[in-house]
């Protein structure tokens, strides 16, 4: 992890790292069975050098406290692009490419049980259907050599959807953080 560390501090592959202030690596633990992966960090991310620390990161704090789940105790989380796009633009193909090594490094790294991707964006890295949207997608259980793959939507689209009712994208986020807790209690059981 150091090692990963001190080589993504001087990391030049893309041109992201002309606008960056920090790269942003990782949070949480990296004995956790849960990982999680976002898009690119944000103003706040690229501030402190931290995954999900802005308006984003504190709602999804919050559902993942309703979800019985420990952000420091039972994930990892990360960024499928670990420097911060100019204006909070998506990242383009390029730099995603340019990042890859980097986040498979940390999946080796982790081992996790399941996988969280969290929006399009790092569902797109994995699962290789163009016409599959996250509100199709999540829900369901992906495979990755082993490991679940579990699409949900990002925070920042709840920053918009107030509701809570039965069936909104709040409800739905619950339901699926729930979901997780439950995969990673029978993969325990079962090894
Ligand atoms: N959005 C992300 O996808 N990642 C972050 O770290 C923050 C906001």
């Amino acid at each position: 992890m150091d090692n990963l560390r001190e080589k993504l501090k001087n990391c030049t592959k893309c041109p992201l790292h002309c606008t960056r202030t920090n790269v942003v690596i990782s949070d949480g633990s990296v004995s956790a069975d849960i990982m999680l992966i976002g898009e690119a960090p944000g103003a706040d991310e690229d501030k402190t050098g931290i995954p999900f620390v802005g308006r984003a990161g504190k709602l999804l704090n919050e559902f993942l406290i309703k979800a019985g789940l420990d952000r420091k105790k039972d994930l990892y989380i990360a960024n499928t692009v670990k420097c911060r796009p100019p204006e909070n633009r998506k990242p383009t193909k390029e730099e995603k490419i340019a990042c890859e090594d980097n986040l498979k490094k940390q999946i080796d790294m982790v081992k996790p049980k399941v996988i969280i991707l969290c929006g399009a964006t790092a569902m797109e890295s994995f699962i290789k259907d163009k016409k599959l949207t996250i509100s199709k997608a999540r829900g369901q259980v992906f495979d990755l050599n082993g490991i679940k793959l579990v699409p949900i939507f990002h925070p920042s689209y709840l920053l918009r959807q107030h509701s809570m009712q039965k069936g909104s994208p709040r409800d739905l986020m619950l339901e699926d953080l729930k979901m997780v807790k439950a995969l990673v209690n029978s993969c325990k059981e079962t090894t």
